[in-house]
């Protein structure tokens, strides 16, 4: 049994809570309520690390959560801290409807609220898939409490008939066969079985890859642990590490600020292109800078894009996975091979620059997985901004999945009008639609449909079937990190606030160049003038109420973050 080595403190832990009233009393009665969880003086005379949970029976990439919680918890106590789990609701990618992406900022909201409200002196923030790293992050940069991310890990691959798979490019490849009948049903059954067979995210470089190596980059986890696989025993010891770092942040009060820097958001887009990272990452990156008053511009991000070659060799732009990554050297081992392209002298949440950690850390790497800068994947980063009078706003198209020999075109539009159109005629026999179409998505975007992962339009049946694989798209959706494929993405504005994107029509002439950054709608500006005139505004069935009706009245433009307006940082200029 523990001693109670200390009489109450007769100010007792009253940090947050009373600010009206009678501070005494209200710290008493907080004592009693804690004393009746079991707490000793000796374990409340201790910093409290809250850890920031998200677990849920929809989210199979948390599903191993909580013994990496224990972990977490054993870290903290070992470190001498006081660790108080606490939940927030879980955003598992596949099973919210109409998208994950519209619960984003409503995770951050409570991410960000529950910190501030509760008596915590730092925390560990523990999440893996797609939009959860980015919400935390986001929430606890708006109240810039000390903080450790730690990712949940990526998935082990399976296998079928010899083959390796990985959730999700594999899904895709398999379901892309199947459309064009090359895969029978009962082939796409046992592969459906396969593909996904451990907890934890997507094994390939999808969204949630990408942001756990944005984490790792921004200096914000502890280094080396973006890629441990979810199953890995490295994982748990990262949980532990984390938690003992939490409580020595806990003591030394280093808020986010003062670790997330322009310079440590520039690394991260630097990494984020020689990863061959997702196209959601952009967005992401974009909210979550934002909330500390920092921007991502277009411009950087092409300027970086142009001198930063792609290191990494896994899926959907190379061959492997992310535990292959991990073995590879993870995260440093691309860092160290970048040199002098990133700013080293960044501090990280560690209290140690990536210069002192590189020195550290074991340089060995796997060069088939992380390449060296004289043999990169590719000699340019993987995403680039576009614009032009069909994206004023911006757009991104990422062009290590796509097909170089479509960067530079002219195509005919093939205009679908929206999610549901597009649902019902993208099969259809008599689609008029050749090989050389541009298709085009609209009112898919941020205010109209909360953005869904639509972007990846699929290539009509007819086409599927003659054996054509890529064609170019666009829309003002987004793409799952783990697809692939010449498509123009985040067009802004969208469609549904008047974005000239509403003004295609079927049979007008699109050029894409990607060698000049841009997208082209080949219309007069005198007929686009006369279209806007007597354009319509789509009237979706306006939610009325609730989280719903908040989300379509603040949500921002996939150029800001599509956050909502009234969490940006009051004195921001961004
Ligand atoms: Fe969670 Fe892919 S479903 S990371
Ligand atoms: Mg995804």
């Amino acid at each position: 049994m523990s001693p109670e080595i200390s009489p109450p403190d007769p100010r007792g832990i009253d940090n947050n809570l009373t600010h009206y009233g009678d501070r005494g009393f209200a710290a008493y009665l907080r004592r009693s309520f804690t004393k009746s969880m079991g707490y000793t003086e000796n374990s409340l005379a201790r910093p409290t690390v809250g850890i920031v949970t998200s677990e849920s029976g929809f989210n199979n990439c948390h599903r191993q959560m909580p013994e990496l919680v224990r972990a977490v918890e054993r870290g903290v106590l070992l470190a001498g801290g006081l660790p108080v789990a606490f939940p927030t609701i879980s955003l598992g990618e596949p099973f919210l409807y109409p998208t994950s992406m519209k619960f984003r900022n409503l995770m951050a909201m409570d991410v960000e609220e529950m910190i501030r409200a509760q008596p915590v002196d730092s925390v560990v923030l523990v999440g893996g898939c797609d939009k959860t790293v980015p919400a935390q992050l986001m929430g606890v940069f708006s109240v810039d409490k000390p903080a450790v991310q730690l990712v949940t890990g990526p998935m082990m691959t399976g296998s079928y008939h010899g083959e390796r798979l990985g959730a999700c490019t594999d899904c895709r490849r398999f379901w892309g066969w199947y459309r064009a009948g090359e895969v029978s049903t009962e082939q796409i059954a046992a592969v459906e079985g396969n593909l996904a067979t451990t907890s934890g995210t997507c094994a390939v470089m999808g969204t949630a890859s990408t942001m756990a190596c944005l984490a790792e980059a921004l200096g914000v986890s502890l280094p080396g642990t973006a890629a441990i696989p979810n199953v890995h025993a490295d994982r748990l010891r990262a949980g532990e590490n984390s938690g003992a770092l939490a409580v020595e942040l806990a003591r030394t009060g280093v808020p986010p600020s003062a670790v997330v820097t322009g310079e440590a958001v520039t690394n991260a887009l630097r990494v984020l292109l020689a990863i061959g990272g997702s196209t959601n990452a952009v967005i992401h990156l974009t909210a979550m800078a934002r909330r500390l008053g920092l921007a991502v511009g277009a411009s950087e991000l092409n300027e970086l894009s142009d001198s930063t070659p792609v290191l990494v060799d896994l899926k959907p732009s190379g061959e492997h996975y992310m535990e292959d990554f991990h073995r590879a050297g993870g995260v440093p081992a691309v860092i160290r091979e970048l040199g002098e392209l990133m700013n080293l002298d960044c501090p990280t949440v560690t209290g140690r620059t990536w210069r002192e950690i590189l020195a550290e850390t074991d340089p060995w790497r796997d060069d088939t997985v992380v390449r060296p800068l004289r043999a990169p994947v590719s000699a340019v980063g993987g995403i680039v901004s576009l614009s032009g009078n069909l994206a004023p706003a911006g757009a991104i198209l990422k062009r290590s999945a796509a097909d170089p020999r479509l960067f530079e075109s002219e195509g005919r539009a093939v205009v679908f009008e929206s999610l549901a159109d597009l649902a019902e005629r993208i099969d259809a026999p008599d689609l008029d639609v050749e090989p050389g179409d541009f298709l085009v998505l609209k009112n898919a975007g941020p205010v109209a449909e909360a953005m869904p992962e639509a972007g990846y339009i699929p290539i009509p049946k007819v086409l599927a079937e003659q054996g054509v694989k890529d064609m170019v798209r666009m829309s003002d959706a987004r793409m799952s990190g783990t697809a692939y494929g010449t498509i123009v993405l985040h067009i802004a504005p969208e469609a549904a606030v008047g974005g000239p994107l509403a003004l295609v029509r079927n049979g007008d002439r699109i050029r894409l160049s990607v060698r000049d950054r841009s997208l082209e709608l080949l219309v007069s500006a005198d007929e686009l003038e006369q279209r806007r005139e007597q354009w319509v505004p789509p009237s979706p069935a306006a939610p009325e109420r609730g989280y719903s009706r908040l989300y379509r009245d603040h949500v921002l433009q996939a150029d800001e973050g599509c956050d909502f307006d009234f969490c940006q940082p009051v004195t921001a200029e961004v």
